[in-house]
């Protein structure tokens, strides 16, 4: 599977974004990755629901990769307009019934992914293979941009990888946190086929978005 790329709406420039929308898709990114927090799960608010919703109205080639850091994240589905061609990858550790939620994602027509923190162990998607159609792992700790990558997450990733190819499955591995300029190359040799690409990458300062995003879909193809 060639690499994909998903630049994280929160690392924009949040006073202009439907022009910063509108300037990926045109230049042929695969998602857009938008970050719901709720303040309790992780102590932060980023992107609210209303606004997730909105993107759906303004995109014409990207997808939405919706990334929900909170607790019962089924209550927001409605008001995000969850449907058809999304991913929604709920946390692991947030959910206290994760399959009936990831059940309820598939049943709204979209790809539902598992989130699992960095202290999660790897072997926890053993239970969910029939469940998922990706996993989402966090290379930092949930909840804030700008942060370094969480040590062992090279292992981390390939470890997942390998569960990944000895289930035979279909299953995208997204990663999540820090895939900056000098470390997608090897996260991509890992095993990821999903790069959220935030501050230290496409958002980095100085560069402009068309440079930045050509630059990183030839790091990751
Ligand atoms: C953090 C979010 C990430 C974040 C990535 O909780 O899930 O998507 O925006 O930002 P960087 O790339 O700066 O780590
Ligand atoms: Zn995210």
């Amino acid at each position: 599977m060639r690499g994909m790329l998903s630049p994280s709406l929160m690392c924009a420039d949040v006073l202009n974004l439907q022009s910063e929308i509108e300037a990926l898709d045109n230049l042929g990114v695969d998602y857009i990755h938008l970050d719901f927090m709720d303040g309790k799960f992780v102590p932060n608010i980023t992107l609210d629901a209303s606004l997730i919703r909105a993107v759906k109205s303004v995109l014409k080639n990207m997808k939405r990769d919706i990334h929900i850091m909170a607790y019962e994240p089924q209550q927001y589905f409605d008001r995000m307009d969850i449907g058809e061609g999304d991913i929604v990858a709920v946390h692991l550790e947030a959910c206290d019934n994760v399959r009936d939620i990831l059940s309820i994602i598939r049943k709204r027509g979209a790809k539902p992914f598992l989130a699992i923190s960095p202290d999660t162990k790897a072997e926890v998607l053993n239970d969910y293979l029939d469940d998922i159609d990706g996993v989402l792992v966090m290379t930092v700790y949930p909840g804030f941009a700008g942060q370094p990558i969480v040590e062992g997450s090279f292992d981390k990733i390939a470890e997942v990888r390998q569960i990944i190819d000895n289930s035979g499955k279909n299953i995208i591995l997204e990663v999540d946190g820090h895939v900056s300029w000098d470390l997608c190359h090897k996260m991509r040799e890992c095993g990821a086929d999903l790069f959220v690409a935030g501050s230290s990458s496409v958002y980095s300062k100085g560069m402009k978005i068309d440079e930045a995003v050509n630059k990183m879909m030839e790091l990751i193809k």
